[in-house]
């Protein structure tokens, strides 16, 4: 049995690091584990244009504990009103890395996102010229479809006639819940087109972990998680070794009062032991061997991106998830499974 992984520094194509004091809070985990990290946009009000991009990693930096090595990688909110010479530019001269679309009111902070994708056509030409991946939030946002089938509709209804439009566009279906995901991403596969991040939690839990003797805020996110067959069908990818698909957490910090309440928010913190959650779902499968490619691998080549040359280390040992993580003005945040043993530990740099 294997005690000790090494594996070339992974990268999270997927977080949410907030601003102000939340970001110095959640900032250190991410950085600890990882050595690049796709930040979202969807702050209050939203990183929209390159000087927003800009402006947001110079905070990051700045919130940075000295002795990380780390790389906040830049995404601009797409909007209906987004100025493709601006996103392009701010690619070419390395401020952005890719564009994020969240469809109007699909999840947090996303009032602003697009109301009808003919309104950025010319965005995507742009992009997809440019080479520039778009970052999709997949739910149909449409009311009457239930939130349990949003993920499956995006996929028919929007997101194949979207890659027709464009075809010469690269995009990365985000935080992907679906058996029907794994297949449309599969299908699309030999065009090198289409990639997809995991999160941990969903590779984790099923819908009814959300209300396992009582409703669990802490397990609430979007998209939601869904049956069994799709957590297999995650898993399964996951851990194939396949290109297309890779890690992304979708680290996504709320204070446990606004998650403990009448209308919690939507976001599973899991930055604290992002690797080691991970570690447990591929060990479940019998695919540590296949870890690597899915953190360390597939992410960067999917991008254009060099593979880290340094290496980490993660421990079989025993650790157990801390707790609440204080904010200076009270409250805090809740890391996924505290308080819980963990069978894999992060062990830095090897
Ligand atoms: O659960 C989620 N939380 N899903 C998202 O798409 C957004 C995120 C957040 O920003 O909290
Ligand atoms: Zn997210």
């Amino acid at each position: 049995m294997t005690d000790r992984l090494i594996l070339r520094r992974p990268d999270d194509w997927h977080v949410h690091f907030r601003d102000g004091a939340m970001l110095r809070a959640v900032l250190p985990f991410t950085a600890r584990q990882f050595g690049r990290a796709i930040v979202m946009p969807n702050l209050r009000p939203p990183v929209v244009t390159s000087a927003d991009a800009v402006a947001y990693r110079e905070r990051i930096l700045a919130a940075l504990p000295s002795g990380l090595s780390f790389t906040p990688l830049m995404t601009a909110y797409l909007t209906d009103t987004t100025d493709a010479a601006d996103i392009v530019a701010g690619h070419r001269d390395g401020v952005l890395t890719a564009v994020k679309l969240y469809p109007a009111h699909a999840t947090t902070n996303s009032a602003h996102g697009v109301t009808d994708l003919g309104k950025v056509a010319g965005v995507l030409d742009a992009m997809a010229e440019a080479g520039m991946p778009l970052l999709i939030h997949g739910e149909v946002t449409d009311a009457e479809v239930d939130v349990f089938d949003r993920e499956a509709v995006f996929l028919d209804r929007v997101l194949a006639p979207l890659l027709e439009r464009h075809p010469g566009l690269k995009v990365v279906l985000e935080h992907a819940t679906t058996k029907e995901a794994v297949d449309f991403v599969r299908a699309h596969a030999a065009t090198g087109r289409v990639g997809a991040t995991i999160t941990a939690h969903h590779l984790l839990i099923n819908r009814t972990h959300l209300f396992q003797g009582g409703i669990r805020p802490h397990l609430y996110c979007l998209p939601i998680a869904k049956r069994e067959h799709h957590r297999q069908a995650l898993l399964e990818a996951a851990t194939s070794g396949e290109g297309p698909f890779f890690l992304g957490t979708d680290t996504a910090p709320h204070t446990v009062a606004s998650k403990e309440c009448a209308c919690g928010c939507a976001g599973i913190f899991t930055a604290p032991t992002a690797l080691e959650l991970y570690a447990e779902a591929f060990e479940a499968m019998g695919r540590l061997d296949a870890l690597e490619a899915f953190a360390s691998l597939n992410g960067p080549r999917f991008y254009g991106l060099p593979v880290a040359d340094d290496v980490v280390a993660l421990e079989r040992r025993t650790e157990v998830v801390p707790d609440v993580v204080l904010l200076p003005e009270g409250d805090g945040v809740l890391p996924f499974r505290s308080g819980e043993p963990l069978g894999w530990c992060f062990a830095g740099a090897a």
